[in-house]
C-alpha cells in the first residue's frame, strides 16, 4: 500500500512539473508576440513626437515632411528606417542635428515597417 501512495505522489509531482513547464513556455511566446508588432499610433508617433521635433511636427512649428499625419508617414516608412540607421554626419542622416536613435528605438521603426506600417 505504501508503494502505491509513493507512486501516486511521484506521478503527481511529475505531472505538475510538466504543466508548470508548459505554462512558462506559453507565457514567453505570448510576450514575444506582444513586442513583435508596432503600430503608428501606439509606438511610432510618440517616438516621432519625442525625436523628430520640431522639424517634422507642424503643431510645433516644423516645416519639413509632416510625420504627425499617418498616411504621409506611412509613405515615408522605408526612407525613415533607412535614414535613422545611418551614422550622424552621413548625408541624409535623421534626426538631423541630433544623436542617433538608440537600438531599441530603431527596432520600433523596423518592426512597424515589417508589419506593413500599420496605423493601429
Ligand atoms: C532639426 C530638424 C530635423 C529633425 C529633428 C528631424 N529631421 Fe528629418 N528632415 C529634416 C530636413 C531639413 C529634411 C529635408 C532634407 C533631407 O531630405 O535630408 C528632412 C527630411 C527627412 C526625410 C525625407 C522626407 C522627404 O520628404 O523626402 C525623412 C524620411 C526624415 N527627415 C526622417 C526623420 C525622422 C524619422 C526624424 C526623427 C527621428 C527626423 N527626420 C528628425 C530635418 C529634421
Amino acid at each position: 500500500m505504501k508503494k502505491v501512495f509513493a507512486f501516486l505522489f511521484l506521478s503527481a509531482v511529475i505531472l505538475f512539473a510538466a504543466c508548470a513547464k508548459k505554462q512558462t513556455a506559453t507565457a514567453s511566446t505570448a510576450s514575444t508576440n506582444a513586442t513583435s508588432a508596432a503600430t503608428y499610433t501606439a509606438e511610432v508617433l510618440p517616438l516621432i513626437q519625442a525625436k523628430c521635433t520640431p522639424c517634422h511636427l507642424p503643431s510645433k512649428g516644423g516645416n519639413k515632411t509632416n510625420f504627425e499625419d499617418y498616411e504621409i508617414t506611412k509613405k515615408h516608412a522605408a526612407d525613415i528606417v533607412r535614414r535613422i540607421q545611418m551614422e550622424p554626419g552621413q548625408r541624409g542622416f535623421m534626426p538631423a542635428k541630433h544623436d542617433k536613435l538608440s537600438a531599441n528605438e530603431i527596432t520600433v521603426f523596423k518592426k512597424w515597417l515589417d508589419g506593413n506600417a500599420a496605423e493601429k
